[in-house]
């Protein structure tokens, strides 16, 4: 018999040409994530189940599907699966680290680039018509030559963007976790984040959701910034406390902020959405063509893998 994999959306690929005969693949063929029902009643049967972020995949969600033996994530970040809910029922988690970094790195720069020159506001000055000609004082800016750029999380996505930030003339310097080795690349200098935090004109974070990054940039860190910097944010939402965020903005300490991820997504503060100084994405950081197609090979290679009883080679970190 055919083994079953169940994917929570439709993939951008023929999952039929990655995974062969031997796998059925099914999915959730609705335009919205799909709630934890949903996947219980999509997945039962399965052996593999692909998931998404958008997805909660909780034990009480693991308890309802026991045929399952791998929770292959299409992301790099997997803080929405309960990996050790999966561990202690024998479920392999897998992820996707490799396929997505240049992607995400190029938005993180995208939003740098939108904030320090106004991207947005002069986009909606042309497109409502408001828009009365060239003027020497219109909408100014930032260069970002010469700038700092501090880099929150310097993994993979991280070292993408400051080798694109050097390429832009800036000055980069990382701060990581204490127990991760910070092996020296050329492109960054590394510092502790206090540090960081005082010398940027630009912040990006780029550190996974866990519970010691959960409001790792609050008031505090939030006031630690240079007066008129900018914080990027592609990494989670938790990472930031957007009321904290909001602050800050609104007693103009900081000039904006380009964000990619939110703390309740779909949901955004309030106090974001009314602002001109913030650039908003919709969770785009992997949403190429190039990157997502890569992601679902991946994931659906890794999830064959287990099911045929072999090792992954993107078993989540411990
Ligand atoms: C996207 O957010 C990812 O973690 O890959």
């Amino acid at each position: 018999m055919r083994q079953r994999l169940y994917a929570t959306r439709r993939l951008p690929i023929d999952a039929g040409e990655v995974v062969g005969p031997e796998v059925l693949v099914a999915s959730f063929e609705g335009e919205r994530a799909p709630t934890g029902e949903e996947i219980a009643e999509g997945a039962r049967g399965s052996l593999a189940l692909l998931t998404q972020v958008s997805d909660r995949i909780d034990a009480s969600l693991l308890d309802r599907l026991p045929t399952l033996r791998v929770v292959a994530q299409m992301a790099v970040g997997f803080d929405n699966v309960d990996v050790a809910a999966c561990r202690a029922r024998g479920i392999v988690v897998t992820h996707t680290p490799d396929a997505l970094t240049d992607s995400t790195a190029e938005l993180a720069f995208g939003l740098i680039l939108a904030v320090a020159r106004r991207f947005h506001e002069g986009e909606a000055l042309v497109r409502h018509g408001s828009w009365r000609g060239f003027s020497p004082t219109l909408l100014l800016g930032r260069e970002l030559a010469g700038r700092t750029l501090g880099i929150v999380g310097y993994g993979r996505i991280g070292r993408a963007l400051g080798v694109r930030a050097r390429a832009f003339g800036m000055r980069v310097i990382a701060a990581t976790r204490r127990d991760q080795p910070f092996s020296p690349d050329g492109v960054a200098s590394h510092v502790p984040l206090a540090r960081l935090l005082a010398e940027s004109d630009v912040v990006s974070l780029h550190c996974p959701a866990t519970q010691s990054t959960r409001h790792l940039i609050g008031d505090a860190e939030l006031s630690m910034m240079q007066p008129g910097a900018i914080l990027v944010n592609t990494a989670r939402g938790t990472v930031v406390d957007e009321g904290a965020l909001v602050r800050a903005l609104e007693r103009r300490h900081l000039a904006g902020a380009g964000l990619d991820v939110f703390e309740r997504e779909p949901t955004v503060h309030a106090g974001l959405l009314s602002r001109s100084d913030v650039v908003l994405l919709p969770h785009l950081g992997s949403a190429t063509l190039e990157a997502r197609a890569r992601m679902a090979v991946c994931a659906l290679e890794d999830a064959c893998r287990v099911m045929r009883g072999e090792r992954p080679q993107h078993l989540v970190p411990e």
